[in-house]
């Protein structure tokens, strides 16, 4: 069985912040959960390097845009590397391989007579790189970057959008695209209530791009670039046993774009929509979602620097429930590190393994699990990650009560036997939540599962330093 799954690709504007790696964090956990399953997973992440904003930017730094997007796309993979992310392809939207089957891809429409020459007169939000009407203002404002839009007159190739919609809301409202969390199914069928317009699939006034093949003096939109990502990447049009994706992961910022445009866009080059689209949402800090813009950026590079790979994975997924926003403050951090890692599940492990070195030569009596049901696998198939990750860190939690209340210390000293067992069952459930916790902390448990099935066990350095 195979499962394909894909996180968006982000803009290189600016190096990565800790809202890009909670999608591909999330994308990582879920991808070592499907591989722990028996599947062979394929997991994309990457980079989406055209368009206005970005070659603004490199303006702003004054690099050519190649230059700058290489820097830039570098830095994605390096956060990725600090942060132990496994994926299997990572696709820059500047590669050859992409471009020639943009090109393809939009050819093939062309001659299926979907698209059409017209004029865009209208607005246009750079830091969104979309196209926006007045009703989506406030105060004259865009409400994403809380910038004023730019009035654009430039000649387009358009795609006819009505001629999906019907089908689009059908294959919603049936869940043969799976929209999740519901809001967003709501939400999506909602866009499509309201009516939407045809949209531009190339631009006439931004150079950095791929430029269309009939018509050079337009590059593609860099929407429509960005999204063909997922099968340019699969060797499109050789899609066989490759396309569709089981999980595309989204912000909820991108909606309409993978919900509309996206299966749109396919349906007309008769390929199948993707299953599922997983919505999740925002880090913000006061309220405001954290981005480069608002200047209000954590680099999960510092977090990794501070708390390490696995520290950092798990400070970045233990916020908030996968689907929902919640707000973060760089400070908490220190104090959730020391609770649930330094506190939690290094002081289990380091009582533990010592009264097994001290009392009973290092070994223990491997037991059935007695564990209390925490349905772990049902909630990873819901991508509950946050309850998940929860719940392997209370079943380390309770390991430790358990310690305290059989006061196992004075036990060893007056009924040796029933100290034994008691212990037994610890370090036998202790490596049952290492299985579990692998998914999400993968060398933390990997150092555990290695200590508790070696021969002679022995308490070792603390696995989380405090802070
Ligand atoms: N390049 C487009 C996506 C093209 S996909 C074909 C884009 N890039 S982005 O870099 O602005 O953001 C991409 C994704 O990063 C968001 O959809 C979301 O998954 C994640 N996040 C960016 N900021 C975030 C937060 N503050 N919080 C959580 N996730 C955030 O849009």
């Amino acid at each position: 069985m195979k499962f394909y799954i894909t996180t968006p690709i982000y803009y290189v504007n600016a190096k990565p912040h800790i809202g890009h790696a909670y999608t591909t964090l999330a994308a990582d956990v879920i991808s070592r959960f499907q591989k722990s399953q028996g599947r062979d997973c394929f997991f994309l992440t990457g980079t989406d390097e055209h368009g206005a904003k970005v070659a603004l930017s490199a303006k702003e730094a004054g690099k050519d845009p190649q230059k700058f997007t290489d820097e830039v796309a570098q830095e994605f993979k390096t956060a990725w590397k600090n942060l132990g992310i496994e994926y299997s392809d990572f696709i820059r939207t500047t590669e050859t391989r992409h471009k020639e089957r943009v090109k393809k891809f939009l050819e093939n429409l062309k001659e299926k007579g979907i698209l059409y020459e017209g004029e865009y007169k209208g607005l246009y939000c750079t830091g969104c790189e979309n196209f926006i009407t007045e009703k989506e203002l406030v105060d004259n404002k865009c409400q994403n970057h809380k910038k004023e839009p730019e009035q654009v007159i430039e000649k387009n190739w358009f795609f006819k959008l009505s001629n999906y919609t019907k089908q689009i809301k059908e294959l919603i409202e049936s869940d043969k695209i799976l929209i999740r969390p519901e809001f967003a199914k709501k939400e999506a069928l909602g866009l499509l209530e309201q009516g939407l317009d045809d949209f531009s699939i190339s631009r006439e006034k931004v150079s950095w791009g791929v430029k269309l093949p009939w018509d050079e003096n337009q590059s593609v939109y860099v929407w429509v670039d960005a999204l063909l990502n997922y099968i340019t990447a699969r060797e499109y049009p050789n899609l066989k046993g490759k396309w569709p994706a089981d999980l595309q992961l989204i912000g909820k910022d991108i909606l309409k774009f993978h919900a509309i445009y996206w299966p749109a866009m396919l349906l007309a080059a008769e390929l199948d929509p993707p299953k599922e689209l997983f919505v999740h949402g925002y880090f913000t800090i006061d309220g405001q979602k954290m981005s480069k813009s608002l200047g209000n950026v954590i680099d999960p590079n510092d977090l990794v620097k501070d708390y390490g790979t696995d520290g950092a994975r798990y400070l970045i997924l233990s916020q908030f429930p996968f689907g929902q926003d919640g707000d973060v403050k760089a400070d908490m951090f220190k104090e959730q590190y020391n609770s649930d890692l330094a506190n939690g599940i290094g002081n289990l492990l380091s009582r533990a393994s010592n009264l097994i070195e001290k009392n009973f030569d290092g070994e223990f009596e491997k037991k059935e699990s007695s564990s209390v049901k925490r349905d772990f696998n049902v909630l990873m198939l819901e991508y509950k990650l946050y309850e998940a990750l929860k719940s392997v860190i209370s079943g380390f939690s309770e390991l430790d009560k358990k310690i305290d209340q059989s006061k196992l210390w004075n036990l060893v000293k007056t009924d040796k036997e029933k100290a034994g067992k008691i212990l037994s069952e610890i370090a036998s459930e202790i490596l049952v939540l290492a299985g579990e916790l692998e998914l999400f902390l993968p060398e933390t448990a990997e150092k555990i599962i290695k200590q508790f099935t070696q021969k002679n066990i022995k308490k070792q350095e603390p696995m989380f330093p405090r802070k």
